[in-house]
């Protein structure tokens, strides 16, 4: 009797231990396609709140030394579906970030590249995600959307026909990861971020140019425009996005009513960025000459409308058009002084 009191205690908190555990061991997580704009931002915040070594940066490109200093990194081919199946396996993956991607300008360029890196790619992780019951993230655009879509604002369910691959793939994202949600259960989750802001070089995105400008009139005193000064897009600073895409992964489960969510921080036009900039940097010279990015801004929403994720998980952004202008002023700077350029 005594014997069997000891074994029912002894199994109790056996149980009651190793779910302790399971609760406290932060997440192990794996970004794909880490080495783009946000990809090594994401993995030093990430890093921050969950330990160096549980973030796994992974990409095909050969990474710096700087990279490997910062925490582990591997190679991962996302049109790999065996590759990725080990890594998630020897790593004992628990979350999957998946920035892999040809963006809107580049898919252009090369549309049978950007099927298969955007929509064969996503089609791999999110069965391994089913497989290994990961939680998966998976960025959508303000791309998403297209001419016949409500401009402004541009509400979170709303027609979406969008005309670049780009779009095409990211809504053919965004509707498989909501099928496998509500098929297997997945725990997918997705938030469309409009152009983030950041000193690291972007990917070849429409909007670009708000990251362009600040290079270029630091180095040389001028810019030229690929948009026309009135042309209004949905944008937010690197450190708002990732900070949105840390607190949707941690919102609990049943708060949330959408798998999909817009997200953002403020909307400007080039005209109103160069207004912003002029406070700190008085003779900019800023020349405009629109070429075929003009057409894909011309589909995209101008103001966002992200009421659900505010109400659903309290999304707030932080940085502000002057606070964005002051932040870049001095990272591209700090850039520009460490390459010696
Ligand atoms: N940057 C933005 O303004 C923005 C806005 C909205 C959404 N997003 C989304 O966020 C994600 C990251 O964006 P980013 O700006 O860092 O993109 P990026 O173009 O800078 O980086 C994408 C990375 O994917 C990698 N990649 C390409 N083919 C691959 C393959 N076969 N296997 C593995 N990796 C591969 C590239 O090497 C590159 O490093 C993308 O999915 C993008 O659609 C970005």
């Amino acid at each position: 009797m005594f014997r069997n009191i000891c074994r029912a205690s002894i199994k109790f908190n056996v149980r009651f231990y190793s779910g302790e555990l399971l609760r406290k061991r932060p997440p192990k997580i794996l970004i794909t396609g880490g080495l783009g704009q946000l990809g090594v931002e994401c993995a030093k915040y990430l890093r921050g709140k969950y330990g160096q070594n549980n973030v796994i940066l992974s990409d095909i490109i050969k990474p710096t030394e700087e990279i490997v200093k910062d925490g582990p990194y591997i190679f991962v081919d996302i049109l790999d579906f065996k590759g990725l199946q080990k890594i998630v396996v020897d790593h004992r993956v628990d979350w999957l970030i998946h920035f892999s991607a040809l963006l809107s300008a580049i898919g252009e360029q090369n549309v049978p590249l950007a099927v298969r890196v955007n929509i064969e790619g996503m089609h791999n992780v999110i069965e391994l995600a089913k497989q290994y019951k990961l939680r998966i993230f998976v960025p959508s655009t303000i791309g998403a959307f297209g001419p016949d879509s409500p401009r402004n604002p541009t509400p979170n369910i709303t027609i979406q026909r969008p005309r670049t691959i780009y779009g095409v793939s990211k809504v053919h994202a965004e509707l498989l990861g909501e099928y496998y949600y509500h098929k297997f259960g997945l725990d997918f989750r997705c938030l469309r971020f409009p152009g983030v802001i950041s000193s690291d070089p972007p990917g070849g995105g429409t909007t670009d140019y708000a990251i362009a400008i600040f290079h270029d009139i630091l180095r040389r005193g001028n810019y030229e425009c690929y948009l026309k000064p009135d042309t209004r897009l949905p944008m937010m600073h690197v450190r708002d996005a990732l900070r949105a895409l840390s607190e949707y992964l941690e919102a609990p489960i049943e708060t949330l009513n959408r798998r999909v969510y817009n997200v953002t921080s403020m909307s400007f036009t080039p005209e109103e960025l160069v207004e912003a900039i002029s406070k700190y940097l008085p003779d900019l010279k800023i020349t405009y000459k629109p070429d075929s990015r003009q057409d894909i801004a011309d589909s995209w929403p101008q103001v966002f409308d992200d009421s659900e994720a505010r109400r659903d998980w309290n999304w707030k952004p932080e940085v502000d058009l002057d606070n964005l202008v002051k932040l870049m002023l001095k990272e591209v700077k700090e850039k520009i002084a460490a390459n010696g350029l």
